[in-house]
């Protein structure tokens, strides 16, 4: 996902000010979750050495960009916001001021070096699995510039980082990632993941559980797993044998005060019969799977290498559902790999229509440096991967709408967050990921409660709080 997320903040209204005698460090993060819990793990090792977050690069003296490099557009958006950067850094420098810039993530992975050559107002280059050693590249980088660390070390760049909840236990918020699982050994054709974030490393179970554990007592009722392949989670448990994902579940599950688990990006492939009962079992893993498959051609799957047909897609989607029936599905779609052709799309089309997606994100095909999809025959012009995008897009916003709507009149779980769009309205999530409007008391924030789904809007559901509904009706029987 290419789109920018901006770093969070504890106090967003610190941002504009420079405390005097304070360094002060400011992460932009751009792509996936991943990202951006890294980006906070950055904050928070130089929240260690002294340094403190704000909002804007205008009050930093350090400037970290967390960079994605899935897509070409991903990566090409970094030397932009440089060229912004250097102007400032120029004109701090006029005022007597030093800043250090830093490219970070899967960006600096790929490219190391050449980031240094081809923008020399970068001062550091660190890969995702150094960030542990921040503090000494930026010591290093103060007194020479073009510092690059991009090695793949040995440890495990978990047990160097400050845990999530160690870092910052106040205004964490209700929903929290939380980070199991890095890297990948797929190797799908199209994609730099093997490449940028390295081979799959599980955080071990101990860790996790005392992190969620940390985040409940600071308020968290929900976590996210993250991983880019986190359904192949095999960390080592606290009796030395290895755990799935599922048995981590089990157990997470159980942890105080945590109401919801929720996982992402699976490959079909790890789809186990042990997680799919997960499903049926655990009712605080909530009925929502984002599970990838691409495409609905076989003949491109194979040439992805995905080592799935579209017929186990098909398979593991009724497991599921049979395991847990109001399960909703997303996924991820490339349109125009090298070689599609009009029968594949509409396969992949038919595949959307048998399955009907809540949600799926999309993307034209991007040829990156170094995978092996790059050199294959049979690139396809950009208008036919546009008119793909648009037919593919407007099928999956329909079935969206669809889901949305069959959800009006319905009493869904609303974990409540914090205040909504209007005065007077709290917003929270649905069990199925969309947030929810409902006019509700601020106290009810970080509890769970039954709502009516009274109408939708795009990206959004409206409602009312049943209990109040029962109320009122009571008042008016009365
Ligand atoms: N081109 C287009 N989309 C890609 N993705 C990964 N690599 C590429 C690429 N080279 C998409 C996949 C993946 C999502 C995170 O990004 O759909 O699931
Ligand atoms: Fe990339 Fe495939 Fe690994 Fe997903 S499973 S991160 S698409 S190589």
């Amino acid at each position: 996902m290419s789109e920018t997320i901006p770093s969070p903040v504890d106090d967003m209204t610190e941002g504009a000010v420079r405390p005097a005698g304070q360094k002060t460090v400011f992460v932009k993060s751009y792509g996936c979750q991943m990202n951006v819990y890294d980006s906070q793990r950055m904050a928070d090792v130089m929240g260690a050495e002294g340094y403190r977050e704000v909002a804007t690069p205008e009050a930093a003296d350090l400037i970290l960009l967390n960079t994605c490099h899935i897509r070409e557009k991903a990566a090409e958006k970094v030397y932009s916001e440089l060229g912004r950067m250097r102007a400032l850094k120029e004109e701090a420098k006029a005022q007597g001021r030093q800043v250090l810039i830093g490219v970070a993530g899967c960006v600096a992975q790929a490219e190391g070096e050449e980031i240094v050559r081809r923008a020399r107002t970068v001062d550091l280059v660190v890969g995702p699995q150094s960030y542990h050693r921040l503090p000494d590249l930026v010591a290093r980088a103060g007194v020479t510039p073009g510092v690059v660390d991009t090695e793949f070390p040995v440890e495990d760049k978990f047990r160097h980082l400050p845990d999530a909840a160690q870092a910052r236990t106040r205004a964490r918020g209700i929903s929290a990632f939380v980070t199991v699982q890095e890297g990948c050994d797929k190797f799908c054709t199209f994609c730099v993941v093997p490449y940028t974030r390295g081979a799959e490393v599980s955080r071990p179970v101990g860790q996790v559980i005392a992190e969620v554990e940390k985040l409940a007592l600071a308020g968290v009722r929900e976590v996210s797993l993250l991983g880019q392949n986190v359904n192949a989670y095999h960390g080592e448990g606290p009796d030395g044998t290895e755990w799935s994902l599922p048995r981590l579940l089990r157990r997470l599950a159980e942890v105080p005060g945590i109401a919801r688990l929720r996982y992402t990006t699976s490959h079909p492939r790890e789809m186990t019969e042990d997680l799919i009962a997960a499903h049926r079992d655990l009712p605080a893993l909530m009925p929502y799977l984002h599970l990838p498959v691409q495409s609905g051609s076989d003949r491109v799957l194979a040439a992805m290498n995905r080592r799935h047909t579209r017929d186990d897609y098909f398979r593991i989607v009724d497991k599921v559902r049979a395991a847990r029936s109001d399960v909703v599905l997303s996924s991820d779609f490339i349109v125009g790999f090298p070689g599609e052709t009009d029968a594949d799309f509409a396969d992949t089309m038919d595949l959307i229509r048998q399955v009907g997606f809540a949600a799926a994100y999309s993307f034209k095909y991007s040829a990156r440096p170094g995978t092996p999809a790059a050199g294959i025959e049979g690139h396809l012009p950009e208008t036919v991967m546009t008119e793909r995008l648009h037919a593919l897009q407007a099928l999956v916003t329909a079935q969206q709408r669809a889901f949305q709507d069959s959800l009006v009149g319905q009493v869904i779980d609303v974990l409540f967050e914090k205040p909504g769009r209007n005065p007077g309205q709290m917003v929270g999530r649905s069990p199925y990921l969309s947030p929810v409007q409902v006019i509700a008391p601020s106290s009810l924030a970080g509890t769970i409660a039954a709502v009516r789904i009274i109408g939708t809007q795009t990206n959004s559901l409206n409602g009312v709080l049943e209990h109040a509904l029962h109320m009122n009706a009571v008042q008016a029987a009365e």
